[in-house]
């Protein structure tokens, strides 16, 4: 009795692990019913794998691990080929005679069914490790997905050599613009000793086809090249290799200098290459494998070959060529841009600057060399066009970086899927050339007949249990890797594979959680910066919450220049920076004009008035109005579309999406609010719906009957910094331009409102501040009847009262009554004052 109650405790706490999304894509759920049977006839109870490699032993492994989750049974384990009914995987050499002998491409497979005497036989065949491996993901996925295993016929090769993710780890295990936790690779300054979460992320990795991983921060710590770390960098490529995920490294550029002690390092000197060989060898030495280098010079206050006046392929070549023996690559940042810019002088363009800076040096890098290129011109904003940069190399390798970390996209506190976005970019035409020149192919290298080229992704997975901070965002990671395996599969298609691998088969689910994925992108881009407005984030800050302004009167180069005449960068060739001139003339054209430039990157590309008309025959600010309003109703729509999935998905999962989406619901009020006030203040145009500046039902708490509050303008710094920020800023960031604060040191204080509205049920919102640094609790009550409480511990960036921090708790199901009482209590902590800013009385259906 004991030993079974035991027993199915163990059952249960394996059951709760799986569901926290640690398994991500991987889960291997148990099926049932037609399913099961079919799969328990058609997948022979044996694996055999004809290659001894580590990397093909973990593909037989996995095989097995999926086989016992999915169908309940444990497959044999075998080294060569049986009589008897089995998966096989080999190269083709291996496989003798079992396929037809065919020439696969590096990382390519084949599955293949046959027969051989009374055996029936799944192959995987490739031609090196890594394809035997991607191709036991493929055939997992196949039966996780319920696609037909008879007459088997799959060939698939990777559309481009390059695969890679960066990672933007400190040594000290922070994690620049990381959203899940810090690193899963580094812990005070070293290395951590438990590597297990470092395996397991190169087997996701590995299921979706990447190969190579950088490990620490572009803004790299010259300290990663002294001797010490050599050995436990070796360590981390240890973890990762059975995956044939290979390791890479982020460099100082001023390496020589600062740690060689060399009195320059300067490229072109013959000291200081000598110093780049000696310390590339070193590292080759203890990790032979290495996949290459990321180099970020010249930008953000990062040192470059300016400081000599040479160039970037000089800095670029100088590494490279210490990486060439060992078969390495270096990845030099396209991302280099001036950021202390002119805002006054309307010709100034950030968005020139790569294509500025890298075009007239086509042909001058080594082989070995790749620019890695953004998207976008300007920074990973929420909507950029394709970069000209692209279309700019002919005789240079590129790739293109994505970033799958989400800066600019709600920080994984919103759901964002980016993989229409990426898709929209990757299928851009450049018309750099008569055959193929989309934006893929030119990335990948196919356009010019590059050597090699493709995908980096930014990546940022944290030690978060779902790695991310938000188990939806593991569908930009799966659906990065997939692309750069395959960037002609549709997004409908990733969506509903992610879906289904992570939540499982239910129709209901999959619909539901594919259609919120797929509009996500467009939905979030309507709150955050509509029409190529760039993401009207908090520039200089957090890049997080909104500030319209933030971008505007610096060196930055993020302008929209909105003022009260009109909005939008001049980017023509005739009246503006002459960007747009940077495109091929196909290209160019189209977006020089107004005519034909789309109008979601109207503001990107052109300056226009409020009143200018769209495409659609709205204008420019009715499109900013309704946008806004449109998409607060979407978010508020996907938490009841989650509803609706109430026991088809785990518990814990079910709970952690709702409390995201239902967070991500206020914010995109705030961000409406914010949005669409600080454009009628500038504009002077009402709303032809008369929905902007107009709140019904809201009660201001400025205007509540305050005890121990005290009310806040944004004039006023914040409470215990004299010379801190002002408390509300932007003015446009609080409903009113004011909010109530409790002192910090205070016992509590109230802010109370009589109801004056019909008798019925309604739903309370109540927008508050979290801080970050403090937990203040709130109460509510009506009539002296308590009616929630709750306490804001949520970890936002900021320590301000501003949209970072404004949030919103709802209370639904309250009968109210005219003359009730309603109540809230704010109750301070640390330097978190327990602020209002209004509560919402929302009628119920
Ligand atoms: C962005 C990001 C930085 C990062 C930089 C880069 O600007 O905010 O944190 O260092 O990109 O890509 O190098």
């Amino acid at each position: 009795m004991l030993k079974l109650g035991l027993l199915s405790l163990l059952a249960c706490a394996a059951l709760v692990r799986a569901e926290t999304g640690y398994d991500a894509w991987l889960r291997y759920a148990p099926l049932e019913g037609a399913a099961l049977e079919r799969y328990r006839l058609t997948v022979p109870a044996v694996v055999a794998v004809l290659d001894p490699s580590p990397v093909a032993m973990s593909a037989r492994a996995e095989i097995v691990r999926g086989v016992k989750g999915m169908l309940g049974r444990t497959l044999r384990e075998e080294s060569s080929v049986p009589k008897e009914s089995a998966i096989v995987m080999g190269t083709v050499a291996q496989l003798g005679g079992l396929i037809p002998a065919v020439t696969l491409a590096p990382d390519a497979f084949w599955l293949k069914s046959t027969t051989q005497g009374t055996g029936h036989f799944i192959v995987i065949a490739a031609s090196n490790d890594r394809g035997l491996l991607y191709g036991a993901f493929a055939l997992l996925r196949k039966i996780t997905l319920g696609e037909g295993l008879a007459n088997l016929d799959l060939r698939e090769t990777p559309y481009a050599p390059v695969r890679w993710v960066n990672h933007w780890d400190r040594l000290n295990g922070t994690i620049e613009r990381g959203y899940g936790g810090n690193s899963i690779f580094w812990e005070n300054d070293h290395v951590r000793q438990d590597l297990t979460r470092v395996a397991d992320y190169a087997r996701l990795l590995a299921s979706i086809g990447i190969d190579a991983c950088s490990i620490n921060n572009v803004n790299a710590d010259p300290r990663l090249l002294t001797a010490e770390y050599t050995p436990e960098i070796a360590r981390i490529a240890d973890a990762m290799r059975p995956w044939g995920v290979r390791v890479a490294i982020s460099v100082d550029f001023g390496s020589p200098q600062s740690l060689g002690k060399l009195d320059t390092f300067d490229p072109l000197d013959p000291r200081v290459a000598a110093w780049w060989k000696a310390h590339v060898d070193e590292l080759y030495a203890a990790a032979p494998d290495l996949a290459g280098i990321v180099l970020k010079a010249d930008s953000e206050g990062r040192v470059g070959p300016s400081a000599y006046h040479r160039t970037h392929a000089d800095a670029a070549n100088v590494v490279a060529r210490a990486l060439a023996p060992h078969g390495g690559l270096l990845f030099y940042r396209g991302f280099v841009y001036d950021h202390h810019m002119d805002w006054q002088n309307l010709k100034n363009d950030r968005g020139r600057a790569a294509y500025d800076n890298f075009h007239a040096l086509d042909g001058q890098f080594e082989a070995n060399v790749i620019v890695q290129i953004k998207n976008g011109p300007i920074d990973f904003q929420v909507r950029e066009p394709a970069s000209p940069l692209f279309g700019g190399l002919e005789k240079t390798n590129q790739a293109i970086e994505l970033q799958v970390t989400q800066e600019y996209f709600g920080q994984a506190r919103h759901t964002v899927f980016l993989v229409p976005y990426w898709k929209e970019t990757l299928d851009f035409d450049m018309h750099a050339a008569a055959g193929d020149s989309t934006l893929k192919a030119l990335a990948a290298g196919k356009t010019f007949h590059r050597p090699t080229g493709g995908f980096v992704g930014v990546v940022n997975a944290g030690l978060d249990e779902n790695w991310f901070g938000n188990h939806l965002s593991q569908a930009n990671l799966y659906g990065y890797g997939r692309l750069a395996w395959n960037p002609d599969l549709s997004s409908q298609k990733i969506a509903d594979e992610w879906t289904r691998l992570t939540f499982g088969a239910n129709p209901k689910v999959d619909q539901t959680i594919t259609q919120m994925q797929l509009t996500s992108w467009r939905t979030y881009e309507n709150y955050t910066g509509p029409l190529g407005l760039q993401t009207l984030t908090d520039i200089t800050g957090d890049h997080y919450g909104v500030n319209v302004e933030a971008s505007e009167r610096n060196g930055w180069g993020q302008w929209h220049r909105a003022d009260e005449a009109g909005v939008g960068m001049d980017r023509t060739v005739a009246t503006g920076t002459g960007y747009i001139g940077q495109y091929r003339p196909a290209v160019a054209d189209r977006f020089e004009s107004l005519a034909s430039c789309p109008d979601d990157l109207l503001l990107f590309l052109h300056h226009v008035p409020y009143t200018h008309r769209l495409h659609s025959g709205k204008t420019v600010i009715q499109y900013i109005y309704d946008s806004h309003y449109e998409v607060a109703a979407a978010v508020s729509a996907y938490v009841e579309q989650w509803k609706s999935l109430r026991g088809l998905v785990d518990e814990q999962r079910f709970n952690d999406v709702l409390t995201q989406l239902e967070y991500q619901a206020g914010q995109a009020v705030v961000w409406r609010d914010a949005v669409t006030t600080w454009f009628y203040r500038a504009s002077k145009i009402a709303d032809a719906k008369g929905l902007v500046d107009h709140y019904p039902g809201r009660v201001e708490a400025e205007s509540m009957t305050l005890a121990g509050y005290t009310v806040r303008d944004i004039s006023e710094p914040t409470p215990g910094r004299a010379n801190g920020p002002p408390i509300v800023t932007p003015a446009e960031d609080a409903s009113g331009g004011k909010v109530v604060a409790c002192p910090t040191g205070a016992k509590s204080c109230t802010a109370s409102t009589k109801f004056a509205g019909q008798p019925g049920w309604y739903t309370l919102r109540v927008e508050y501040f979290d801080q970050a640094n403090g937990v203040a609790h709130y109460r509510a009550w009506v009539n002296g009847q308590a009616v929630d409480e709750w306490a804001a511990d949520l970890r936002l960036p900021s320590i301000r009262l501003d949209s970072t921090t404004s949030t919103r708790r709802t209370i639904a199901g309250i009968a109210l009554r005219p003359g009730d009482e309603i109540r809230i209590e704010g109750v301070p902590d640390g330097g978190e004052v327990a602020a209002l800013d209004y509560l919402e009385i929302v009628a119920e259906k």
